[in-house]
């Protein structure tokens, strides 16, 4: 896990009299094989990754199942109602046992050669296997992935390592303390996909900077000159005054190292962004609303269209972007310090992620 690094201060340490100078990471580190294969054990396997909300999976046998940089994995509710989470890798011949997104399964049966599981992941049968002195059922059962749930969000640790969650959390408990979380109630959900690498998305996430650029609805809203971006132990925390009530009178957080939290006074709303190679990320959004009745459907759509539209502008310039990182004429660029410390904090984070995997610039 990165460690809990960056502070405002030491962004701006001074050299000389001089600030220290903000520059991008390296382009290659946005389409390199090998630095995104470092990232999928230094970040994703290595840190706390948000997969859903209790309230997916409320009955026994119910599950959702996930790719997250390549590492499939699915968290079920089992006969006793508590929360197991596995690899969705059949120990086989590594089929998936189940789909992405929520599910039920009464039974845990893979669908290649029907071999079939219980709920704590131990192997119950092999059909037709046959007779074979070596082959011991103890040994093939599920590989188990960490699990626990932060405010009715459940959140997975694939290689076991990191930190308790509420501690790897950092300073987002704190900060969202006074917003009644659970009395949303989740209603909808939204996926995007974007031919971008996992961090150009996460550099437009974290920066206001190309609001007035990129976003002709957002900037009539806000009040970009009060537009403020700050970080604390894991988290970047975007503020704008608003010039009328809008969806964004509330908290508007990112989350080391892909999740994304926005509160407002009557809902809010995650994300999770998720890598799928170089150049390939999903974008998968989730709602939830305090009043979830069928009287405010239209109210609550119109939010989410909102959102969405928001959201959708982003991928264009990314995509591009991406074209350039990969085209070889760039090379790093300088961050504003007014309005990126965000990426700087984001960068260093993913620094130190790849630091652990023996990668540097
Ligand atoms: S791969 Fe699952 S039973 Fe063969
Ligand atoms: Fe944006």
């Amino acid at each position: 896990m990165a460690p809990d690094s960056g502070t405002q201060s030491a962004v701006h340490s001074m050299v000389d009299g001089k600030t220290t100078p903000l520059f991008t990471l390296p382009a290659r580190w946005y389409h390199d094989p090998a630095i995104y294969e470092a990232e999928r054990w230094g970040i994703f396997a290595a840190t706390w990754q948000f997969i859903g909300h209790v309230s997916d999976l409320p009955a026994p046998g119910d599950y959702v199942g996930a790719k997250i940089a390549g590492f499939r994995v699915f968290v079920l509710r089992d006969r006793e109602g508590r929360l197991k989470a596995f690899h969705n890798v059949c120990p086989h011949r590594a089929a998936p046992l189940v789909g992405d997104g929520k599910g039920h399964c009464d039974v845990l049966q893979c669908r290649y050669h029907r071999w079939t599981f219980d709920h704590d992941g131990k192997l119950k049968v092999a059909p037709h296997f046959g007779e074979a002195d070596w082959f011991n059922k103890e040994e093939h059962g599920l590989k188990p992935v960490r699990v626990d749930v932060w405010r009715g969000l459940i959140f997975v640790n694939i290689d076991g390592k990191a930190k308790p969650l509420v501690e790897f959390l950092g300073d987002v408990p704190a900060l969202v303390e006074a917003y009644e979380m659970e009395s949303f109630t989740k209603t909808d959900t939204a996926d995007f996909s974007m031919d971008s690498n996992w961090k150009t998305y996460t550099d437009n996430f974290v920066e206001g900077y190309h609001i007035p650029g990129i976003h002709p609805g957002l900037i009539q809203a806000i009040d970009f000159n009060g537009f403020e971006t700050t970080y604390q132990r894991n988290v970047i925390i975007m503020k704008a005054p608003q010039k009328s009530g809008s969806i964004y009178s509330g908290l508007w957080l990112w989350i080391w190292p892909n999740m994304t939290l926005s509160i407002f006074p009557d809902g809010m709303n995650t994300s999770r962004i998720v890598p799928h190679g170089t150049r390939s990320t999903s974008l998968h959004y989730s709602f939830y609303f305090r009043d979830a009745s069928p009287e405010k459907e239209a109210s609550r759509q119109s939010t989410i269209k909102t959102n969405c539209d928001i959201v959708r502008e982003d991928f264009g310039i990314c995509d591009e972007s991406q074209d350039n990182l990969e085209a070889g004429i760039y090379k790093r660029g300088p961050l504003s310090p007014k309005h990126e410390l965000g990426v700087r904090y984001f960068h260093d984070e993913v620094r130190a992620g790849l630091k652990t995997q023996g990668i540097s610039e």
